[in-house]
């Protein structure tokens, strides 16, 4: 992606965590990367790829991550790269920062510090490559992903200008127990890094990295998880998104999606229309006594998986319970039995429509966890997206991840043309997983 003002002179800009926009009709392939690429954006993807992976990495290269050069090394044990250090002995002050600056805890529980992360966020969040949309967390959701069950206050970092105080820059870490392979580890899920537009390309991220290792390490904490847009050193997995339109002629008219060829408008409407309500009997919203039931459904569904978080009955309740305009749960309860056999929920995260004259804001829902027990997957989502279009979404965005690719183009979800690459610090996997292998959905 490229920024506006300091923008960086190489390397960061022409991808993004954005989930990248691909073509309105799934039968138009000519902008879509995997299958349906065509062969002079394969050769270029393929260019780009190998660029990245050749091309140094001042900073990720001094880190415990899997590094380009140790790729296919089967040789190479799983698990820590590093062994944890005596806490004694890891520093108790802060990195330097350049002298105009200074680190902040950012309490977010008090409402102006809130909404000076809201507003430095979504100034200069992620953006699509052609900056046409921009990430715009909504205050609620920052307070719903910052804060699960034991999160730590400290591991919620700032940087502000000296003389003004003003907030320039920001990273998080939360606390997850995730598994890889059968090792269930404490790891940090770290996201939001962001530098101020005008401060790009000063190695600012690498000083707010290490500053939330710091941290991290001080919680006796030696292991993280995160994502990005940008290949660094070096994925255990590299997702796709893909987009579901659910209000197309929006979609179209904000330049999000374009009209298929062979097109118009009124067949591409009706292309896309969904039933009024939900079809599954005994489909609905999931409440605080279903929590025990859903947990029992995730916890043996994500262990197919090669990485995934291991979820109690907390987690559940703080992830999953509905929370309007954050996230959204629902569940099949078989009217007979009464048993919880199938859950889907996704989250609510809108974007600015930039340089729009009639929109400003797209809602989107992300897909997060969807466990079928009963109901097959393919109709259990289609209940999901009934209930997103109700709640007047835009669109519906999923990765290609666990058993996702099972209903993706059967329920008309197009191709994006941007990859998500998961990464692990300080922990090696033997072997990089497919979208498939991957249970684990990151905010
Ligand atoms: C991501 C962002 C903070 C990087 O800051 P920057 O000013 O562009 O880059 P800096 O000069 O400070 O640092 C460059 C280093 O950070 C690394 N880096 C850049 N983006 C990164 C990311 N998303 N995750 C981890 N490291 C990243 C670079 O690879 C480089 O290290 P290297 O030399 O080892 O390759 C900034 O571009 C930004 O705020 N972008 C918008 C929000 C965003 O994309 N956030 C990340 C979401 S995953």
């Amino acid at each position: 992606m490229s920024f506006g003002d300091g923008d960086p002179p190489s390397g960061t800009h022409g991808e993004a965590k954005y989930p990248s926009f691909g073509p309105s009709n799934p039968t138009q392939s000519s902008t879509a990367t995997g299958n349906g690429e065509s062969s002079i954006e394969a050769i270029a993807h393929k260019i780009q790829e190998s660029l990245s992976l050749s091309k140094r990495h001042r900073f990720w290269e001094t880190q415990p991550v899997g590094q380009f050069k140790d790729l296919g090394d089967a040789s190479l044990p799983e698990g820590s790269i590093e062994p944890p250090s005596p806490l004694s002995e890891v520093k108790s002050d802060p990195y330097p920062l350049p002298a105009l600056y200074e680190w902040t805890t950012c309490d977010i529980d008090d409402d102006a510090t809130a909404a000076e992360i809201y507003s430095l966020l979504s100034n200069n969040y992620v953006e699509d490559d052609d900056n046409m949309f921009r990430f715009n967390y909504s205050k609620e959701f920052l307070l719903w992903a910052l804060r699960p069950p034991g999160y730590f206050k400290s591991w919620h970092i700032g940087v502000r200008v000296k003389s003004s105080k003003k907030l320039v820059g920001f990273i998080t870490g939360i606390p997850a127990r995730i598994r890889a392979s059968t090792v269930v580890v404490r790891m940090a899920e770290v996201n939001f890094l962001c530098v101020h537009k005008k401060l790009r390309s000063k190695r600012l991220a690498p000083v707010l990295i290490k500053e939330v290792t710091r941290r991290v390490h001080r919680e006796d904490t030696w292991q993280a998880a995160y994502t990005a847009g940008v290949v660094l050193p070096t994925p255990i997995s590299t997702c796709q998104y893909w987009h579901r339109s659910l209000n197309p002629k929006k979609l179209i008219e904000v330049g999000f999606s374009r009209l298929g060829a062979r097109m118009t408008m009124s067949r591409t409407i009706r292309l896309y229309k969904l039933p009024p309500s939900p079809v599954i009997p005994g489909f609905r919203k999931m409440e605080i006594r279903d929590v025990p039931a859903v947990t029992s459904l995730l916890r043996v569904y994500l262990s197919k998986f090669a990485v995934a978080p291991d979820l109690d009955e907390k987690d559940v309740a703080h992830w999953l319970l509905p929370r309007e305009n954050v996230v959204d749960s629902f569940l099949v309860k078989n009217p007979e039995t009464h048993e919880i056999t199938d859950f889907c929920s996704f989250y609510t995260l809108p974007s600015l429509i930039l340089n729009n004259a009639n929109y400003t804001n797209l809602k989107a829902a992300y897909s997060f966890y969807n466990v079928a027990t009963k109901t097959p997957l393919l109709q259990l989502m289609n209940d999901a997206l009934i209930v997103a279009k109700q709640k007047d979404y835009d669109v519906f965005n999923a990765l290609d991840v666990m058993e996702n690719e099972s209903f993706l183009k059967e329920l008309k979800f197009g191709p994006g043309d941007g990859m998500l690459h998961y990464y692990l610090y300080n922990y090696r996997l033997r072997h990089a997983l497919k979208p498939s292998e991957l249970g684990l959905v990151l905010l």
